[in-house]
């Protein structure tokens, strides 16, 4: 559903140890919305704003299709156009590819001192201008018109229905059953497309009335379509004309047209009446996928009388007809007033959030406009929290419990990096969205629903009445803060519009510190920058600060419908801290920040850690929500993390999972097992940390069970997915036994190449736990892929080579790949695979070190192979050289730079690099953390445990345990 479900992904797939790209970010985010904020961001949009004294106010507009076959229509428009200063010019766009076949003026009203004077009706045009690149078509007049003139202006013109693709107004088709083919014609006029089918003032702010009037061939149950009702429909010789009424003001593209023989289902119940109507809906969709939709209509009448109850006010149009659009796959979802496009797949699932989503944008987003399109991401973001309180109100199991958390702790990490977003540029939009909608969130908490509600209505009514109906992004937080100023809500000396610009400004996110002193009975309350790694040292200290709202919770007063701020942490306080009387006793925890109302961890004092993670494993821990139960755990993680928080009371904190069966707290638990796993990769703690975390794992999952129920809800699944996929990779055997029957179907197919019959998640056990048999035949089916093969596609190539090169735990099974690939040449491996097996190896303390052993070793071999090849000399200096965490490591690497420091040329300031991150990062957290998590864990494993691992770990350097055979 979002950004962020890829960083799940990229979890899922730590089975994998990586120094995985994170290309697979996927960028496209949630449905695409009508004025695209991507399509903003990555287009370069026309500069050239239209001059603005001459208005359009209507538009009548003629659409006549002579024939279906021939993709040609003829347009006639009408404009109604006033003039608000001096001019003797029009300016409207009209795209090069229409034709214009004649041009008529007349006057339809003088300014008002002319008119007393009664002077004459007259305008003449003088010359026609065409300025194809900027798509301009300028009208220039004999006369000098003035302020408060009015003109209509009529042109006749003619073009091409678009069918290399959808956009302005196209022509497209779906098949039947049988084969046949059903044409229909659509529009897609969102950004600047309007031009392509009229001569018009495309740009938003320009809003006009339309009155649209079409013909067409009358075949095939052809039925017309477009915001607002039909009022006349005849058929004239072969043709069919059809008549809509006016729309109110609107913009140009927010126009739409269906011309086709889809169908349509109606809703079971009436929408609530409203304004004295009740608006009519309709569904459409091809014949034969009506049936997927059967459920639709009541839901849409569910979610419009929501939303009509919400914002106290209809859609402000009297129907709306929503449409399921054949092959709309290669289009962006769409909404227009009163006629909305989905994709059939979307529109088809029984989920509320994506219809409700979407819905709102009929509300804000049609009725009322953003006013340019930078003030669009404001709009989304209001919307996309406004879809989620909703989907929480109407069906609440939807959303599974982990909003905002999935989401919110995505930021958290991304915004806690040295430099967010460095790696992918094009999340950080869907960021500063997703922040925006967590800044709703936390007002509607902060001020309380009620409030919130009352400023989106105010909001809503009074830009409705204006008569443009465009709102700027700023609106939607001042009427928020005029009525919290009204009621005496705001905190004094803030103001709402500039809390969210702390916050949504910035990539960062504060951190609060909480210092209980017990003596005093006072709290001490701080902010700072939060930041997870260790900045260099070169890099200067930012010092952002935030308006932080402070809601707190004492153990003895437990109530989490109190969302109101106690205090608020302002970001003009000199010095940066606050102190307050304590809300309780010394021997009751507080929690501040409960279920992340703001977007911030919080930190304790030690006392406060210690009383939080006893309560947690007392008898009363689900009084806590689960939200909040995993914010605590995930706080303290990462706090202790960072540096923050001593990794002792951190790892207290997680004793209580043994009994959490809530999926919203396991949630995150194993991103943080992979952040640790990757610092302690290779040490022998890492063997005991493992055991621990197979001890908190195997009760919930003995409990869900090992195979999927059917109807069992999706986060069960999702939560045996990941529970098994740690398991296998620490050896848990029933899995490893499973895959490696799995695999053991593809070692005795007859023709292997042809086809893959394992499930890609069987195949990093088998390489790991399995036999070098196992793997050597792995190794085979890369070798032997077919090039060529419409059944078998290169990522299932790509996939495999991963996992034979990031999943071993011998270093015979790495060395013969990178004989194979580097040494002998063999052709089939190209320049990205060597690559990307380089990159595989860092993932691994086997890998690196087998790929750094065997840098050594062929040292002037791989030095001539990748002689005109400096990227792949780079790559191998980096993945064998940076993910060293000891000294023994640094010594090393040391050595080799010694030994060939003339040598490394391109990758010089690599090595020098790695071995500066060795010693101030990767060493100086293990010496931190390691002793602190080595002594926990050896105090908190069972007997048992400790010494089955002891018995292990004397053998693991030469031998690999592997499942019994
Ligand atoms: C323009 O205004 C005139 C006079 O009010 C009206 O008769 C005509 O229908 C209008 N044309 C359009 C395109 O709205
Ligand atoms: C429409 O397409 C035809 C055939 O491709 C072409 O000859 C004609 O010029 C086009 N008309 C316009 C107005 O672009
Ligand atoms: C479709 O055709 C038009 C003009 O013929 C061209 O400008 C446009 O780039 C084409 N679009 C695609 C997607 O090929
Ligand atoms: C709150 O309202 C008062 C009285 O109308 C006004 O003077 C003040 O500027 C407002 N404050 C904010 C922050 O809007």
């Amino acid at each position: 559903m979002m950004w962020t479900t890829l960083i799940a992904g990229l979890i899922l797939l730590s089975a994998i140890p990586s120094g995985l790209p994170r290309s697979v970010y996927d960028v496209e985010g949630r449905s695409k919305r009508s004025i695209d904020l991507n399509d903003v961001y990555y287009s370069k949009m026309r500069q050239f704003r239209l001059p603005n004294e001459v208005t359009a106010t209507s538009y009548h507009l003629d659409i006549k299709i002579p024939s279906i076959e021939k993709n040609e229509f003829n347009g006639h428009v009408k404009i109604n156009l006033t003039w608000s200063n001096t001019s003797d010019r029009i300016t409207l766009n009209i795209h090069q590819n229409l034709e214009i076949s004649k041009v008529g003026i007349r006057m339809i009203q003088l300014p008002p001192d002319e008119a007393k004077k009664g002077a004459p009706m007259e305008v003449n045009i003088a010359r026609k201008e065409r300025q194809r690149f900027k798509s301009w078509y300028i009208i220039h007049l004999e006369q000098m018109l003035k302020n408060g003139s009015a003109c209509e202006v009529t042109i006749t013109y003619y073009g091409n229905l678009t069918t290399n693709e959808t956009t302005g107004l196209y022509k497209s088709a779906y098949m039947d059953i049988t084969g046949q083919k059903h044409p229909f014609i659509a529009t897609y006029l969102q950004l600047d497309n309007a031009q392509k089918m009229f001569p018009c003032m495309d740009e938003p702010p320009y809003k006009a009335t339309f009155k649209l009037r079409v013909s067409y061939p009358a075949i095939q149950d052809f039925k017309a379509c477009t915001n607002t009702p039909l009022i006349s429909r005849r058929t004239i010789d072969n043709s069919i004309e059809e008549e809509f009424e006016e729309t109110p003001k609107m913009s140009t593209n927010q126009l739409a047209l269906v011309i086709s023989d889809l169908e349509t289902i109606f809703p079971r119940e009436d929408v609530n009446e409203i304004e004295g109507r009740k608006l009519q809906v309709k569904i459409w969709g091809r014949k034969e996928f009506l049936m997927s939709l059967t459920k639709v209509p009541d839901k849409i009448v569910k979610i419009v009388n929501y939303l009509q109850n919400y914002f106290n006010s209809s859609l402000g149009l009297p129907k709306l007809d929503v449409m399921a659009i054949p092959m709309y796959s290669a289009s962006k979802a769409s909404d227009n007033w009163g006629l909305m496009f989905f994709k059939e797949s979307e529109l088809g699932s029984p989920l509320v959030w994506t219809t409700a989503y979407e819905l709102f944008y009929q509300w804000i987003g049609q009725s009322v406009t953003p006013y340019r399109r930078n003030d669009a991401p404001v709009n989304k973001a209001l919307n996309s929290y406004l879809a989620s309180m909703a989907t929480l109100d109407l069906n609440p199991d939807e959303m599974e419990g982990k909003w905002p958390m999935t989401v919110l702790y995505s930021l958290y990490y991304e915004f806690a990096q040295t430099a967010p977003f460095s790696r992918v540029a094009g999340i950080r939009h869907e960021a500063t969205w997703t922040k925006a909608e967590l800044v709703f969130r936390m007002f509607n908490y902060t001020f309380g629903h009620e409030l919130f509600q009352k400023s989106v209505r105010n909001f809503f009514h009074q830009q409705s009445k204006e008569d443009r109906r465009t709102f700027y992004a700023n609106d939607i937080f001042t009427y928020l803060n005029d009525l919290a100023n009204e009621t005496n809500n705001l905190p004094p000396g803030l103001t709402i519009n500039g809390i969210a610009a702390s916050w949504i400004n910035r990539d960062r996110v504060p951190l609060v510190t909480v210092i209980r002193d017990y003596e005093t009975r006072k709290i001490n309350l701080s902010q700072k920058v939060y930041l997870r790694d260790v900045p260099p040292q070169s890099t200067a200290k930012v010092s952002y600060q935030w308006d932080i709202p402070i809601v707190m919770q004492a153990e003895d007063n437990l109530n989490f419908h109190n969302t109101k701020p106690t205090v608020w942490l302002r970001k003009e306080l000199v010095p940066k801290n606050l102190t307050m009387s304590d809300i309780t006793s010394k021997d009751n925890f507080i929690i501040v920040n409960p279920e992340e109302i703001g977007m911030f961890p919080v930190n304790y004092d030690s006392c406060n850690w210690k009383m939080l993670s006893q309560y947690l494993q007392g008898p009363n821990r689900e009084r806590i929500l689960p939200l909040t139960r995993a914010k605590l755990l995930h706080d303290a993680w990462n706090l202790a993390y960072a540096g923050e928080l001593c990794f002792g009371i951190a790892m207290n904190m997680t004793l209580f999972l043994k009994q959490e069966k809530s999926h919203v707290v396991w949630e995150p638990v194993f991103t943080m097992i992979h952040h640790v796993g990757r610092r302690i990769e290779g040490l022998d703690v890492n063997f005991k940390f493992e055991a621990y975390i197979q001890s908190l794992l195997k009760p919930l999952y003995l409990e869900l069970g090992e195979n999927p129920q059917p109807d069992e809800p999706s986060w069960k699944t999702h939560m045996r997915g990941l529970m098994q996929n740690f398991l296998c990779r620490t050896g848990y055997e029933p899995c490893i036994k499973e895959a490696r029957d799995q695999f053991k179907k593809w070692m005795i197919d007859e023709e292997p190449d042809k086809g893959n019959p394992v499930a890609n998640k069987f195949l990093c056990p088998v390489f790991k736990w399995g036999t070098n048999e196992e793997w050597e035949f792995g190794l085979q089916r890369v070798i032997n892929f077919p090039k060529t093969s419409l059944a078998r596609k290169q990522n299932e190539r790509t996939y495999l080579l991963k996992t034979l090169a990031g999943c071993p735990k011998d270093a015979n099974k790495i060395e013969k790949l990178l004989q194979v690939s580097v040494l002998d040449q063999n052709e089939n491996f190209t320049d990205a695979d060597v690559q990307l097996i380089f990159s595989m190896l860092t993932g691994s303390a086997t890998g690196y070190k087998t790929l750094f052993n065997f840098l050594q070793e062929h040292w002037y071999t791989v030095k001539e192979r990748f002689q005109n090849k400096t990227y792949l000399w780079d790559g191998i200096i980096n993945s064998a050289t940076s993910s060293f965490n000891t000294h023994e490591g640094y010594d090393m690497v040391s050595q080799l730079y010694l030994d060939h420091q003339t040598e490394f040329e391109s990758a010089d300031a690599i090595i020098r690099k790695a071995l500066r991150v060795i010693k101030q990062e990767s060493i100086k957290w293990n010496e931190e953390n390691v002793p602190v998590i080595d002594a926990w864990l050896k105090e908190n494993l069972s007997k048992e445990d400790l010494e089955a691992i002891a018995a292990a770990t004397s053998i693991s350097t030469t031998a690999v345990p592997t499942t019994t055979d």
